[in-house]
């Protein structure tokens, strides 16, 4: 897979880049393609929530790939990929990254970009992957209520080409995909652990209401989150059915 030049779509203004992708696949379309947008009206995050971007400030984006037989029971490894490359791109701009499980990159307690992956399924394997990405690169202020945003501006009092950043998101994004296309998982399940958001830390989490303290000793294949509490008993949890308490 190479995303090269010809494969970017740059569009001025979209209801989401995953909508846009979505219908470029019903479309029949079959190479791997990058959808570019200066300015989303209806930027979609997790849960049903609004993806915050000002008009050509950040990075909103999304990859469509087709990945060669990845097994549907293996599909956390994408967000694996996607977190630790956008982990490369940021630790080379600034400190204190790390990537909030399932698939949220963090400055500090801060979050600095989301990751909305929509996968078709044939069968057990993956059909098409539409991996978008929201990355907060020169946003000055946040309106919205998302609880905790922060921008490269915000942290660095500096300006950045989001081209540019896009292009190295890409080059580190290849390197890894390809790395999962050949079969070596195990660098990327190693790296994208150690990188964990409070990884090996007693923490609070929060589950129907209730706080328990606990700390991260896993990440499954499914993406499930393995947590030992203080009585050393280890639990599985999916994604939403527990809540980091910050
Ligand atoms: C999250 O809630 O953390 C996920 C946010 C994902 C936002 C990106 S912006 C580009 C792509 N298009 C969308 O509509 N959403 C994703």
């Amino acid at each position: 897979m190479k995303l090269t030049d010809k494969d970017i779509i740059v569009l001025n203004e979209v209801d989401s880049t995953n909508n846009y992708a979505k219908q470029l696949i019903s479309d029949k379309l079959e190479d791997a393609t990058v959808v570019l947008a200066y300015y989303q009206n209806n930027g979609k995050g997790q849960q049903g929530n609004y993806w915050e971007s000002e008009a050509k400030k950040n990075l909103l984006c999304s990859l469509i790939l087709f990945p060669s037989g990845l097994e549907a029971a293996r599909q956390f490894l994408i967000s694996k990929v996607v977190s630790l490359a956008l982990l490369k791109v940021l630790s080379n701009k600034v400190e204190h990254v790390s990537i909030k499980w399932p698939n949220d990159i963090y400055i500090g307690t801060k979050k600095i970009a989301g990751i909305l992956i929509e996968n078709t399924i044939k069968g057990s394997v993956i059909e098409s992957t539409i991996i978008g990405v929201g990355l907060n690169i020169n946003q000055e202020v946040f309106v919205s209520n998302a609880p905790n945003p922060i921008s490269l501006f915000q942290l660095t009092k500096r300006y950045y080409e989001v081209q540019n950043v896009l292009n190295e998101f890409i080059s580190s994004f290849e390197l890894l995909w390809e790395e999962l296309e050949t079969g070596g998982s195990w660098d990327i399940e190693k790296c994208y652990y150690s990188n964990l958001f409070r990884r090996n830390e007693w923490s609070l989490y929060q589950k129907d209401g209730e706080e328990f303290e606990a700390r991260i000793v896993g990440v499954g294949d499914f993406g499930q989150l393995k947590l030992e509490n203080k009585s050393g008993e280890i639990k599985e949890f999916m994604f939403k059915e527990v809540e980091f308490v910050l």
